[in-house]
């Protein structure tokens, strides 16, 4: 059984950042690195060479070579639920047959595209995608990183039950001009469904004739979808193998595909495939998403770390941290190992974060000169896309860089109030644009990383059986049953008078 064996790394030296960049003229090369459209720096952080060997010998103790080529061989690599985790194959990097029908299931979207921009189904301007959690974060994030300029319908993402963000888009849609796109892996998960039936409510009272004709399901259970009257030509399916927090490159990122034109679509998977690549076949101490997760790592289990934090620099990267959330905490929150063992270290910090500069005005202050350690990591766009004068850009990139070398070198002043410790660590992800390529390769390289992490801590990124517990109360609940604790029960009449 792996158990990851801490000893070695909790005997490292501790360096300040200053020291380490001192003592070490090749630490930029060493600590930088450039794939994909993207240049990862992690200089600023604590690794040093002789922290990088003894993860190195970690990630070997705990077989990571093996346990990636497992992932990318199909094999189950989620034991507690006896799946393989094929988001990869989604990419065309995998086992030839996952490939194969990922393949094939993209064509049937492409077809279904196709049709929809010929007006087969009646002229569509809005598309009004109703999903949560993995089935909604990552198409809003593509949609929103990619699509403020470029996008050829109106985009709506309804996840929350709370009927006021469906009646939100509601409001800005035709009804018969909308088209509704279900998307749900399980296709029982009651928020979309609630959600749908309403939406469908609407366009039958708004005059569509036959509301469900202007029905997509994005899904891995088709056969329910059809139960539900969603017509089998419409169904467009995933594979069981791909987790909701990973599924975006499947039928599950349509809103984005259908918005941006297939060709987008295309080359957000070869960007996610090129990091596929690198992270299959770069050596451990050259390969982006291992040293990334190896610098988590140092802070979370040899620093007491409890959160990160995730700062773009750029307005179009708004939703990361919240995508990051469900992938990282949904994917590592975990209290056991892979085989079912009460952990005895950390596992997933809480990911947090914003967007910069607004950030530096407001959670900035508890980074510089607050008692929590927070490694920061911050993301900027080389290319200027807005189109007022450059100095809006050198302003927000000059900030971002400004930001990290402050938390590094801090300055010292007699009034303890004014002064700054230094030492605090950053990472920068340096993207040479942000189109739907170097986007892909980004959000594979957080796959990559949260699974690197998982398998140096021991444990399961694949399931989350977390969720379950609140979920199944609360339909409980629904069904009749409210025989909670005293207080639930109180709250409950209080609220709903039941
Ligand atoms: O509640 C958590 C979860 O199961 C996520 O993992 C998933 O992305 C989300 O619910 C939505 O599930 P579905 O796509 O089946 O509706």
């Amino acid at each position: 059984m792996a158990r990851p064996d801490w000893t070695d790394l909790k005997a490292l030296e501790r360096v300040p950042l200053t020291k380490l960049f001192a003592d070490d003229p090749e630490r930029l090369a060493l600590f930088t690195a450039d794939v994909a459209g993207i240049h990862f720096d992690w200089s600023k952080t604590h690794l040093s060479r002789e922290a990088v060997e003894r993860f190195a010998a970690l990630a070997d103790a705990m077989g990571l070579a093996a346990k990636r080529d497992a992932l990318f061989a199909g094999d189950v690599v989620n034991a507690t639920e006896g799946r393989a985790a094929e988001h990869s194959a989604e990419r065309y990097e995998g086992a030839a047959e996952s490939v194969a029908r990922a393949k094939a299931q993209h064509e049937r979207m492409r077809a279904l595209i196709d049709a929809i921009e010929a007006e087969a189904l009646g002229p569509v301007r809005h598309i009004l995608h109703i999903g949560i959690g993995g089935s909604a974060l990552g198409p809003e994030l593509l949609v929103d990183a990619l699509g403020r300029d470029a996008a050829r319908y109106d985009v709506a993402i309804v996840s929350n039950v709370d009927g006021m963000a469906l009646e939100a888009a509601m409001d800005e849609f035709d009804p018969k001009a909308t088209l509704l796109a279900i998307a749900s892996k399980t296709f029982t998960t009651t928020e979309t469904m609630l959600n749908a039936e309403s939406a469908i409510a609407w366009m039958a009272e708004g005059g569509v004739s036959d509301p469900y004709g202007q029905v997509v399901a994005l899904t891995a259970s088709p056969e329910k979808a059809v139960a539900w009257g969603v017509d089998e030509t419409r169904i467009l399916p995933f594979s069981e193998s791909v987790g909701g927090r990973y599924s975006l490159w499947s039928s599950i990122g349509f809103p984005a595909a259908l918005a941006l034109g297939w060709d987008a679509f295309a080359e957000l998977l070869e960007g996610a495939a090129e990091m596929d690549r690198h992270f299959r076949l770069t050596p451990t101490r050259r390969n982006a998403p291992v040293l990334a997760a190896f610098a988590d790592l140092y802070y979370t289990q040899l620093r007491g770390a409890e959160t990160r934090g995730v700062f773009a620099y750029d307005e179009r990267l708004a939703l990361l941290p919240s995508y990051l959330q469900q992938l990282e905490m949904e994917s590592n929150g975990k209290r056991v190992t892979a085989e079912g063992a009460p952990v005895e270290w950390p596992t997933a910090p809480i990911t947090w974060g914003g967007v910069g500069t607004d950030a530096q005005h407001a959670v900035f202050q508890l980074l510089h000169q607050g008692t929590h350690l927070v490694p920061v990591e911050f993301l900027g766009v080389v290319e200027q896309e807005d189109v007022l004068s450059e100095a809006h850009h050198r302003q927000l990139l000059l900030n971002m860089f400004a930001q990290g070398a402050a938390l590094m070198a801090g300055r010292a002043n007699d009034d303890a109030a004014r002064a700054y410790p230094g030492d605090r660590p950053s990472s920068t992800l340096l993207l040479d644009r942000l189109d739907p390529r170097t986007l892909g390769a980004l959000l594979a390289f957080y796959e990559h990383r949260t699974f690197v992490n998982a398998v140096l801590t021991g444990i399961n990124p694949f399931d989350q059986f977390g969720v379950e517990l609140g979920k199944e109360m609360a339909k409980a609940a629904d069904a009749g049953d409210l025989d909670f604790d005293p207080s639930t029960n109180d709250l409950i009449a209080r609220a709903l008078g039941a």
